[in-house]
């Protein structure tokens, strides 16, 4: 029973550039797994521009993204657990850590404007931690690039190794339908399909006289040259290489037009990975461990300033988590249980008895929990793989109301917890400086502090290129002794007390780097 609930658990995030349809096609997934009874369910989460001010748009964004931090429901008997990752790049740390709790991605690519930035990123990360990536090229309603080409800049740019598992017949206002490598068959639009599941038709064999009526002999010779070149140029699908992350089958369709998308939700739920193993700094552990482990990899704070409480979302990795059982929290080694964890489901969450590994239940939270934290049965286990990354924005935060510094620490602190922001002290006088991914987040933090910590603050601008986590050869060699008094003025501690040089430009960095071989400089908190 344990075991077979672990096996049926596919728990996994869409990560996209903004506009390629991420929204769109989680919306989809969840009508075609009759989680959601029509189109128009999932509100997008992303920030839109210029209709407010931008942090009134947070706060709005915020509470949809409670609702739609995890969206599950059962398909063919599967548990779909899908981990909802925000579209706005200045949150890009966000998503970072919601990757940590993904047994694989599913990657939006839009079909004209082809490999974005955002993907470029997302990607990477995913391509480090060998997650297995789908890839779904969306909008073939549209013209937009050549196939063929946008495999290759697939391939290129975002350092995949492709393989088609579907193509499509004709594009942009010829977009016909979709060739189900996997399977084998063409399916046709017969009608516009935007308001229903629509109507299509299917054909298992190229050579039906009445595919060829449908869709003119012409097309139909360039889609089975197109299909042999496709077998002729691309390796052909493997589901360990998948699962190994060395292989990434493609999927074409049209989100908007709910073309494309089952065949994408049926080939998923077959070859995507249960929830897997995962690395801790004493052991790997692995699922079907009796002992419960698990670790938060988001915090949400409570949008009614009045109450306090958090939700810490935990990813179960192993064993069972059960309601109102004691846990240790393994950074405070204390013991603590809980009398309402939540399950999420499509839009609504509700108390559970009992989750699984893969499953995620949010928690209730007075300000304990921090991103990274651990949760077992009593194992001291650390997880891995949570590192901060080097802000892109740098700036001094000041206290503007002196009566209220307790507030103001305590607000920092917690917010810093919640992974909205880095904090870093300057080694040389104290001062407290803010990095962020995003300038927006400046916004976030001051709106937050004033209307949930009463607190205010002030920033003033400082020049820093990038925040290097520092790892000296040996703490007493006298190289690192040298480097630590002449560049006093640019070391700070991050909130762990590891050592950080705020290099100010790429130059000086690399400088430094020279004339200190033996000091090594990184751009994440975890080397
Ligand atoms: P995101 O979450 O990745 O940011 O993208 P989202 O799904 O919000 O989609 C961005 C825009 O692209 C939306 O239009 C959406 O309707 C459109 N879109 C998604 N899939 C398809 C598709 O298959 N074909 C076409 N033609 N368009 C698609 P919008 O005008 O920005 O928003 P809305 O007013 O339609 O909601």
């Amino acid at each position: 029973m344990f075991l077979e609930e672990i096996a049926r658990r596919r728990t996994f995030g869409i990560i996209s550039h903004p506009d390629a349809g991420k929204t769109t096609l989680t919306e989809k997934l969840l009508l075609f797994g009759g989680a959601i009874q029509e189109a128009g369910a999932v509100k997008s989460n992303k920030i839109k521009k210029g209709a407010t001010s931008d942090f009134m748009e947070i706060e709005r964004q915020r509470g949809i993204s409670v609702a739609t931090s995890v969206l599950a429901f059962i398909y063919k008997n599967k548990k779909i657990n899908i981990l909802d990752t925000p579209g706005h790049k200045d949150f890009a740390e966000d998503t970072f850590r919601t990757l940590t709790a993904v047994d694989s991605v599913i990657v939006v690519i839009d079909v004209a404007k082809g490999v974005e930035e955002q993907t470029e990123k997302l990607v990477e990360v995913c391509r480090m931690r060998s997650i297995p990536i789908i890839v779904f090229i969306n909008k073939l309603d549209r013209e937009g690039k050549d196939s063929f080409d946008l495999l290759d800049e697939i391939e290129t740019k975002l350092g995949l190794r492709v393989t088609p598992l579907s193509h499509p017949i004709g594009m942009g206002y010829d977009f016909k339908g979709i060739y189900n490598i996997w399977n084998k068959n063409a399916k046709l639009f017969l009608e516009d399909t935007k308001t229903s599941k629509g109507k299509t038709v299917s054909f298992d064999d190229l050579d039906d006289p009445e595919l060829e009526r449908l869709i003119t002999s012409n097309s139909l010779e360039t889609l089975k040259e197109e299909l042999e070149l496709v077998s002729g140029v691309y390796p052909p699908f493997s589901q360990d290489e998948y699962l190994a992350g060395k292989l990434q089958p493609v999927f074409f369709g049209s989100a908007l037009n709910n073309f494309g998308v089952q065949e994408l939700l049926d080939c998923f739920i077959d070859i995507a990975p249960p929830p897997l193993e995962k690395q801790a700094e004493e052991r790997v552990i692995q699922p079907n461990e009796d002992s419960f482990s698990g670790f938060v990899f988001k915090i949400h704070a409570n949008m009614d300033p009045n109450h306090r409480d958090r939700l810490a979302f935990i990813k179960i990795v192993s064993g069972t988590f059960e309601r109102n059982t004691p846990y240790l929290h393994v950074r405070n080694n204390k013991k603590v249980k809980f009398s309402s964890p939540n399950a999420f489901f499509a839009e609504r969450k509700e108390i559970v008895d009992i989750s699984y590994p893969g499953d995620i239940v949010g928690l209730h939270d007075t300000g304990n929990f921090k991103i990274g934290d651990s949760l077992t049965s009593g194992e001291k286990i650390h997880f891995k793989g949570i590192p901060s990354f080097s802000p892109e924005h740098f700036r001094y935060i000041n206290n503007a109301d002196p009566m209220k510094a307790k507030q103001l620490n305590k607000g920092v602190d917690q917010l810093m917890d919640e992974g909205v922001a880095q904090l870093f002290t300057m080694s040389m006088n104290n001062r407290k400086i803010i990095g962020t991914v995003g300038a927006l987040q400046f916004e976030v933090i001051q709106y937050r502090l004033e209307h949930e910590y009463g607190a205010i603050c002030s920033y003033e601008n400082l020049n820093v290129y990038k925040a290097c986590w520092v790892e000296p050869e040996d703490e007493k060699n006298h190289e690192f002794v040298d480097f630590k008094r002449v560049k006093q003025k640019f070391l700070a501690t991050d909130k762990q007390g590891q050592l950080v040089f705020l290099a100010d430009s790429s130059f000086s960095l690399q400088m430094t780097q020279q004339k200190y071989p033996s000091v090594k400089f990184h751009l994440t908190s975890e080397f």
